[in-house]
């Protein structure tokens, strides 16, 4: 597995599908210090992506990959994984990228890709997290970071924020209670990353050198 030493700056390679606001946190965290790391490529499935602009503003090479001019998944996949491989990237980071992957990319990546979700794992899996989160009716929302395995939201959770459900919530406004979460925990788990602090081994999420609980590490701002 392809770790980074101490010795040099790690390299990041973000996909996107969106609008680029956990991206564009990533690119302030860098930018002012927080995070020692460069950006070598963002990658957007879709042109119109906002993400893509954010990266252009910080002079940060983009690529478009739609996903539309691919036959299968397995050959979008191929694709992707080509312009990630020539960035020799030591961690992908998923910032919204609306796509699901083949096995072959994500055991490939296994231990150096993590991705955003928009719920407290192992909860609502998938899309529509805030209107299901809603309708079950559940005290607590929140975000989580985790590691990329093949099972889809399924990866070992790093670090999940709690968002309390208020009463009048509705899926817009929870929404955007959770995004103010994901911009605060996104950066942390990637610096720790970046620091070498934070690994995966046999499948557990290690944090300098412990093992994490399966819910990851808690974060109540
Ligand atoms: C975030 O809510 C993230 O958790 C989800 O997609 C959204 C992306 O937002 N996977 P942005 O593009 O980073 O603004």
């Amino acid at each position: 597995m392809h770790e980074p030493s101490l010795q040099q700056i790690p390299r990041l390679v973000v996909l996107i599908s969106g609008s680029g606001s956990n991206l564009q946190v990533l690119i302030n965290a860098i930018a002012d210090g927080t995070i020692a790391a460069t950006i070598e490529l963002v990658i957007s499935n879709k042109q119109e992506a906002m993400g893509l602009a954010r990266a252009n503003r910080a002079g940060i090479a983009t690529q478009v990959i739609n996903h539309l001019d691919y036959g299968s998944r397995e050959a979008f996949d191929r694709e992707l994984m080509h312009a990630i491989d020539d960035k020799q990237p030591d961690l992908i980071v998923l910032a919204g990228f609306m796509r699901i992957f083949t096995p072959e990319l994500t055991h490939r990546y296994e231990g150096r890709m993590l991705n955003i979700h928009p719920s407290l794992l192992p909860l609502f899996k998938g899309t529509n997290t805030h209107e299901r989160a809603l309708e079950a009716e559940v005290e607590q929302h929140g975000a989580s970071v985790h590691f990329v395995s093949s099972e889809l939201d399924g990866g070992p959770i790093v670090i999940q924020a709690l968002v309390p459900v208020l009463n009048m919530d509705s899926p817009s406004i929870l929404a955007s209670r959770v995004l103010v979460q994901e911009h605060i925990i996104y950066p942390i788990a990637i610096k720790w990353f970046c620091e070498g602090r934070l690994k995966l081994h046999n499948n557990t999420v290690l944090m300098d050198g412990h093992s994490l609980p399966t819910q990851g590490m808690p974060f109540q701002c």
